[in-house]
């Protein structure tokens, strides 16, 4: 891996993928973006030196060309679909996108010798927590076919790694939030159902009010506890992960939080306090599938990449997502 080479980022166009290709650019690496932009956003990609192909990650002609056209030496992959109550009634749609796909390319880098590879793999992978916080080991029984599908393909590049030598890292996110700190890119999902912008929606008056799901759950305040994790150190963690596999690392699997837990009820007071704003809010019913707790240990990823999370804050990373809502992102409502 040189800087000669490029790297190809698929999703790149995503709010997790943009924000990593900005890095990469920044620290001078040449990238590929393909990006079939059904999620994605081609003005995320800010930066005109990224070379942006249109298409689908299991097309294997359209992956031919870019392998062909371009010198790729490794592959980030953000491409994946990720309501998680979508993948409970439309399951095909996830397995096809989230499994067979990423087998196509997959196939495709082995056909062109690219086998370096980043995988976003999720805390949705450990399934309901048998003990907190959540390390690697705990066991991997995903409770929904989002979660089954990043799974199986961490299982496949496991095989793929024994039998191939395919170098990968699965890196398993915690609650991705927070937005470019110029506030140039930031979250856009459509639909939105993301805690922090639909509360923070809520407090610019462009959303009635915000419904918190469930306030009888074994939490000190009764509602959820999750780990948000600022996406500037998500993007972070995975040009750390690249080097290290680059310079010869082990394929390794981590997880990505800060290990700092938030409670729903502590988050909309903590928003209300940096918006300024008071926000309606309702109790609602409890979600289906929503562990009471997700917080995870993140000693691996210090250890193995010397990662750690710099926004710990959440009254930081609320402040990066209100700038972004309050600045581009007004337009797209
Ligand atoms: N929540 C509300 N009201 C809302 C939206 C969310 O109370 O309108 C609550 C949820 O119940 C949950 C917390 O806010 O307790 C966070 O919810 P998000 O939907 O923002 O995030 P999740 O924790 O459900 O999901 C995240 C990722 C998924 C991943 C999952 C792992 O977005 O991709 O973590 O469990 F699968």
């Amino acid at each position: 891996m040189t800087h000669e080479q490029s790297i190809l980022v698929v999703g790149g166009a995503g709010y997790i993928g943009s924000h990593t290709v900005r890095q990469l650019v920044d620290s001078g690496q040449k990238v590929v973006v393909l990006d079939n932009l059904v999620y994605g956003h081609r003005e995320a990609i800010v930066d005109e030196s990224v070379v942006f192909v249109e298409g689908d990650l299991g097309d294997r002609a359209v992956l031919d060309r870019v392998f062909t056209q371009h010198h790729i030496g490794a592959v980030m992959h953000f491409a994946a679909f990720a309501y998680v109550g979508e993948s409970v009634t439309e399951p095909a749609k996830y397995y096809q996108n989230n499994l067979a796909a990423p087998l196509v390319l997959l196939d495709a880098m082995r056909a062109h010798g690219v086998n370096i590879f980043i995988f976003s793999s999720t805390c949705a992978t450990y399934g309901n927590p048998e003990y907190m916080p959540l390390d690697e080991n705990h066991p991997q029984n995903p409770i929904n076919p989002y979660g089954a599908s990043k799974l199986m393909l961490e299982r496949v590049l496991a095989d793929y790694s024994h039998a191939y030598g395919l170098k990968y890292a699965a890196l398993r996110y915690f609650n991705a939030s927070g937005c470019s700190e110029d506030g140039k890119i930031g979250e856009d999902h459509n639909p939105e159902t993301h805690l922090i912008p639909l509360v923070l929606e809520a407090a610019a008056g462009t959303r009635e009010k915000i419904i918190i799901f469930g306030t009888d759950y074994p939490t000190p305040d009764g509602s959820c506890i999750r780990d948000y994790i600022h996406v500037h150190d998500l993007a972070r963690a995975h040009i750390l992960a690249i080097q290290q596999l680059a310079d010869g690392a082990a394929s390794f699997q981590c997880n990505l939080g800060t290990g700092i837990g938030h409670s729903v009820k502590e988050l909309i007071s903590e928003a209300e306090r940096v918006t300024g704003k008071q926000i309606p809010v309702e109790i609602g019913e409890r979600r289906a599938g929503d562990p009471p707790e997700l917080v995870a240990a993140p000693a691996k990823a210090k250890e193995l990449l010397g990662w750690e999370a710099e926004y710990k804050d959440l009254t930081k990373i609320l402040e990066t997502a209100w700038a972004w809502i309050n600045g581009p992102r007004q337009g797209h409502f």
